[in-house]
């Protein structure tokens, strides 16, 4: 039996064809507001399902019950805020009661809001509940310090789904995630969230994973990530470089993530499992310092954050992994938990040291990376340059 939505219900806020024509007319009459990258790609989730059981940004009750209690004002779990921001001068325009229509960065109207309640955020306090830190250079924080902090709520309609360009053809919805598992008689389904390349140490967990279950759903995010993170382009074409060499092609499905990071660490991997289950998954790996960024959150605090909630609150099973790496001495992947050698032993880079020895022209050893995976980077590499 397929794995029930978050919720309950499979979310769509979309129309027929015939009548999202005349809805998108009846939409350029309304007052506009402006929706970034990331609010674009809330919007997108929101209407396709991702985000079952929102139906549209979060109105303040829902809004204050996340952040303070990580559950929305019925008391479903839920952990991160998808909320709207507006610019004071276009707040003027919307009142509590009425529509807007939402428009993307390239100008064009990709939704319908009924404007619910327009109220004002505490960054600073959902900075210190949702990232653990007030810090600014903490990227969420940034952007919440930079974004304005008067938001509306209320529910959406999506009139017309974002372009993904070349990830259009890998960018399946939850319906239809739902569906190819059970083509392929799966009834259980461990999902990977990531947001790098494809490095061994992340394949030995998505394997170790998929020893217990009967399919693998290798989710890549593509949407906004930090300036500094490996390009999606990049990430997606590391595993396409691996796919077919070294996993089973009938218990493995990939496809893209279109949400935004949050870089709220264990908040975010409530988030990711949740999500997951919409799109089918039983099961949901989170390693080490998931969804984390710099020193702030401890290796396994977004494991731990799993004990707040009951196994069926959630109703997805997370799949633990320590700290995994290649290990000279076992010859073969390994991790603290089941490793006996000292560190010396363990073959182990930052992203951030790989960046370096690929700029100066070092190739990350095979037992961290695969060959093809390694040429992959060179080439992002370059093209980076060439930009
Ligand atoms: S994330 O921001 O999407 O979490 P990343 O792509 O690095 O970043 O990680 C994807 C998943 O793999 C996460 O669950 C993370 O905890 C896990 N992970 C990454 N590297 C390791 C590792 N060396 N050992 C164990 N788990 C890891």
């Amino acid at each position: 039996m397929a794995v029930r939505p978050h919720g309950g219900v499979l979310v769509d806020r979309r129309y027929g064809e015939k009548e999202q024509a005349e809805e998108l007319k009846r939409a350029e009459t309304l007052p506009t507001l402006m929706l970034s990258l990331r609010n674009l790609s809330d919007l997108e989730c929101i209407g396709t399902g991702v985000f079952s059981p929102l139906t549209g940004f979060m109105n303040q009750e829902d809004y204050l019950a996340v952040r303070d209690e990580m559950r929305l004002a019925d008391g479903t779990v839920w952990s991160l805020p998808i909320t709207l921001p507006v610019d004071k001068e276009l707040a003027a325009s919307v009142r509590e009661g009425t529509e807007a229509a939402l428009k993307g960065p390239d100008g064009f109207i990709y939704g319908v809001i009924e404007v619910e309640s327009l109220y004002r955020i505490d960054p600073g306090r959902e900075a210190e509940a949702v990232f653990r830190t007030r810090d600014a250079a903490h990227p969420g924080v940034s952007r919440l310090l930079r974004e304005s902090p008067l938001v509306v709520g209320g529910p959406v309609r999506l009139l017309r789904l974002p372009d993904h360009g070349q990830f259009n053809c890998r960018l399946f919805e939850p319906q239809a995630t739902r569906r190819a598992f059970e083509e392929r008689g799966w009834e259980q389904v461990v999902g990977f969230q990531t947001r790098n390349p494809v490095h061994r140490a992340h394949e030995y967990i998505q394997k170790s994973a998929l020893e217990m279950v009967d399919g693998l759903f290798l989710h890549p995010l593509v949407g906004e990530t930090k300036a500094d993170d490996i390009p999606a382009d990049v990430r997606m074409k590391s595993y396409e470089a691996i796919l077919a060499g070294y996993y089973p092609k009938e218990r493995v499905f990939l496809g893209v993530f279109p949400a935004a990071m949050r870089y709220a660490g264990p908040r975010e991997a409530i988030f990711h499992a949740l999500v997951r289950k919409n799109y089918g998954c039983t099961h949901f790996i989170v390693g080490r310092d998931h969804a984390g960024v710099g020193d702030y959150y401890g290796t396994y605090d977004a494991q731990r954050i799993f004990r707040s909630f009951r196994p069926d609150e959630l109703g997805i099973v997370p799949l633990f992994f320590e700290h995994s790496f290649y290990c000279r001495s076992c010859n073969g992947m390994a991790s603290y938990k089941t490793c006996p050698h000292p560190e010396s032993e363990h073959v182990i880079l930052s992203g951030t040291k790989v960046r370096g020895m690929l700029k100066k022209g070092i190739t990350p050893p095979p037992e961290f990376s695969r060959p093809e995976v390694v040429r992959v980077l060179i080439e992002g590499m370059r093209e980076q340059k060439k930009e």
